[in-house]
């Protein structure tokens, strides 16, 4: 089954606690948390502190993106903080195998992200390692923007090597996911998507997420 991971970039920050407590009641499977450092990308967000404000608000796996250079420093925080699931950009990781082995090392769920330009032969020696690879569908940086086609062929890559390698890890998309976009992830290979703007950025997120399934 598809699962949906609410992005908290789109929540309101001053009530995140009560924000989280929604959508986990609307049916969402993971919460996705952005962490931006404004070097790898140009946007600053959060950091540990907030993923230890929100953990005791949720039971459901905190799903840790980030968007940060030498994300090795930082690791062993986001994981004490309560992150589930933690995954580093390929593009700001030179010994990604590495640094894959230290997430696993904190117990937590090692992810791999690739930018939409960045070729999937990029983790082809490192997929047998990992719990989840995220594909970005925009640029990162920012919620709210546009959908890039041009990654659906990546996704259907990354799900035939997984299948060759008899490996059921997730495959998860992330940016400009909405309901006219979100069946042709999922019809790609997708089994995790996220959504920001599309979720957190409407009135009824129980309806938004209902919507999000319906449309697959
Ligand atoms: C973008 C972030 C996304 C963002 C998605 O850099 O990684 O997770 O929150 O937002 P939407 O769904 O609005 O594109
Ligand atoms: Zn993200």
């Amino acid at each position: 089954m598809t699962k949906i991971a609410p992005s908290i970039l789109a929540a309101d920050f001053s009530k995140l606690g009560a924000e989280i407590a929604d959508v986990e009641q609307g049916g969402a499977d993971y919460i996705h948390v952005d962490v931006m450092d404004g070097h790898f990308v140009p946007n600053i967000t959060i950091g540990p502190l907030i993923v230890e404000a929100v953990r005791p608000h949720t039971s459901l796996p905190l799903d840790v993106h980030l968007m940060i250079e030498n994300p090795d420093q930082y690791i062993p925080q986001f994981r004490d903080a309560g992150a589930d699931i933690i995954s580093v950009h390929v593009e700001a990781c030179p010994h990604l195998h590495r640094t894959v082995h230290l997430i696993k090392e904190t117990g937590a769920k090692a992810g791999v992200v690739l930018n939409p330009h960045t070729p999937v032969s990029m983790i082809e020696h490192v997929i047998n390692d990992v719990d989840l690879v995220l594909l970005m569908t925009v640029n990162p940086g920012f919620g709210g923007q546009s959908f890039i086609d041009a990654v659906l062929p990546k996704i259907s890559r990354v799900r035939q090597m997984a299948e060759k390698l008899g490996l059921e890890i997730d495959i998860e998309v992330d940016g400009g996911v909405k309901t006219a976009t979100a069946k042709k992830c999922a019809d790609a290979g997708a089994n995790v998507l996220v959504a920001g703007s599309s979720v957190f950025g409407q009135a009824d997120r129980k309806k938004a997420l209902e919507d999000l399934r319906t449309s697959l």
